[in-house]
């Protein structure tokens, strides 16, 4: 008789935010006449910029005619796209990334989920605490840890982020990890890390033949120009690094979908007889198997925004994003809640010093206000609450007025 994969048996019954959907779908049939703001899960409201929309209607009249219809594209995506992407977030800032080391892909949730595919199923784990959810699910799907116990899975080394470290965690033990998942601008305590903290990363990475996951996908939030917007502006990253990019939060593409992956050819690790391997040689092999690619409009939408006006365009938008993190972060301080984020991105870490799922449902009820209660996020979310930039200025002026009554 087929048996299932037993591993999938240890995770919690529901993903984070399909788990927030229904509770918040419950409510909202139980009170069809209540108006709910979303400022839990990260997804924008606002419009495509123009110059993506016109690229995107462009690419698809090309494919109404034979001359200029496309079919399958190349699997890494179209050089057009790779090359801007090298150009523009590489080369401009320093990093010494070609195009050729860019995987195009429908977005960095499944990148970042598929990517442990690569790695030995006994490679060890280090995972900060809170961490987007993902990288932690992947892994006990995957059979790299045990059961879980008090929120935590076996076999995981937690980097704990918390008040007293001021949500920075600490390197782990030299020789006890060789998988780091890192995020910054954080998801989701909205931090950064300065340069020397990532150069920490990066020494240690070195030092003890680890690989660092990092997660960029907020890069574009970055506003500080003293904080690296790529693990590749630290010297010697690219020989431990590799990078997820998403067009998701930077140009409103969560439902266009589409990010990519950035591994340099000179990144190896080894196999069980001590043979180097080249990471982007697997994967590339894993992206042909498993992947035909993204939409050529898409990708067309995507390229434009490395245009002139693109980047006008989805600054101004990241701009409007961040100009209602910052009214998120003043309403929580005058209410006397200490927070971070939302100065460089777009979440703001609240801690509500309080139960995070009573917080999530007091203010789901009182306030008709969705955020994410920050267990869902780890064991160290505990007592905060994430909530999320992404909706209208009205929304979210609304959506604080409310929460100051309901607090
Ligand atoms: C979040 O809310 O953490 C993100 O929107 C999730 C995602 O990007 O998958």
């Amino acid at each position: 008789m087929i048996r299932i994969n037993e591993h999938y048996t240890k995770l919690k019954a529901s993903y984070l935010f399909a788990d927030i959907a229904r509770r918040v779908a419950a409510y909202q049939q139980a009170h069809p006449d209540k108006a709910v703001i979303r400022l839990g899960i990260g997804d924008v409201t606002e419009p495509l910029p123009p110059a993506c929309i016109e690229a995107l209607h462009a690419g698809t009249d090309e494919l109404a005619h034979r001359e200029t219809f496309h079919g399958y594209g190349p699997e890494q995506g179209y050089a057009f796209l790779r090359e801007a992407i090298a150009a523009h977030d590489y080369a401009a800032r320093g990093c010494d990334i070609s195009a050729d080391e860019v995987f195009v892909s429908d977005g960095s949730k499944c990148d970042c989920g598929n990517i442990q595919e690569i790695f030995s199923t006994d490679a060890r784990l280090a995972i900060p605490d809170p961490v987007y959810p993902v990288y932690v699910d992947t892994n006990v799907m995957a059979g790299r840890t045990g059961s879980a116990a008090d929120g935590r899975y076996e076999g995981i080394t937690y980097l704990d982020c918390t008040p007293a470290n001021g949500y920075v965690p600490a390197l782990p033990a030299p020789g006890v990890v060789d998988l780091i998942y890192l995020c910054f601008p954080n998801n989701p305590t909205g931090a950064v890390a300065p340069r020397e903290q990532l150069a920490a990363w990066v020494a240690y990475a070195r030092e003890n033949r680890a690989i660092i996951l990092y997660d960029s996908a907020y890069e574009s939030f970055i506003r500080d120009e003293k904080i690296p917007r790529s693990i590749y502006e630290i010297p010697g990253a690219r020989d431990v690094a590799i990078e997820f990019r998403s067009f998701s939060k930077t140009a409103g593409f969560t439902g266009t979908r589409c990010a990519y992956t950035v591994i340099p050819k000179n990144l190896t690790a080894l196999d069980a007889s001590g043979k180097e391997h080249s990471l982007h040689a697997l994967w590339n092999r894993r992206h042909t198997t498993k992947f035909n690619g993204v939409s050529y409009p898409v990708q067309r939408a995507a390229a434009a925004i490395y245009t002139d006006a693109g980047r006008r365009q989805t600054r101004a938008l990241t701009d409007y994003y961040l100009g209602n993190a910052a009214l998120i972060r003043a309403a929580m301080q005058k209410l006397g809640l200490p927070c971070v984020g939302g100065d460089n991105s777009p979440y703001i870490w609240v801690n509500t010093g309080r139960d995070s799922w009573e917080a999530f449902d007091r203010l789901l009820n009182d306030a008709q206000v969705v955020v994410t209660p920050g267990a869902g996020f780890g064991r160290c979310g505990e007592n905060h609450i994430r909530i999320s930039a992404f909706n209208s200025r009205e929304n979210v002026e609304t959506a604080l007025e409310r929460v100051a009554k309901a607090l």
